[in-house]
């Protein structure tokens, strides 16, 4: 797993929604409730940004036709059939960090 600085610490507390760079991936870093969370940054159905959408509930909701997707697990609702991925993150003490997991990584989980 490859650590990316994504942003500086700001306040948790105030909710936002944004497309960051993490080791060449575009990711969707969302400040929801006080935790910060990390998704694919293009919505499956029919790759719209997730960062022009909203939060509602713990899931983020896409601008284009409102799918909407579980912030902490990546689900989709029930009836869609999809998911998003999502990346761990990290608040260290300068700065925000969005695990990324490399090839390696990938290999070893799947074959041990
Ligand atoms: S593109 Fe996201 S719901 Fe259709």
């Amino acid at each position: 797993m490859n650590w990316y600085k994504v942003g500086e610490l700001t306040d948790h507390n105030k909710p936002f929604i944004k497309k960051v760079k993490a080791g060449g991936k575009s990711v969707c870093l969302v400040g929801y409730e006080g935790r910060i969370y990390a998704l694919s940054a293009t919505c499956p159905h029919a790759g719209a940004e997730l960062s022009g959408g909203w939060c509602r509930e713990g899931k983020i909701i896409c601008p284009f036709h409102r799918y909407s997707y579980n912030l902490q697990t990546g689900k989709g609702d029930p009836g869609q059939h999809d998911y998003v991925d999502t990346y761990p993150v990290e608040i260290r003490e300068d700065g925000v960090y969005v695990g990324i997991a490399s090839f390696g990584d990938k290999w070893r989980e799947m074959f041990g």
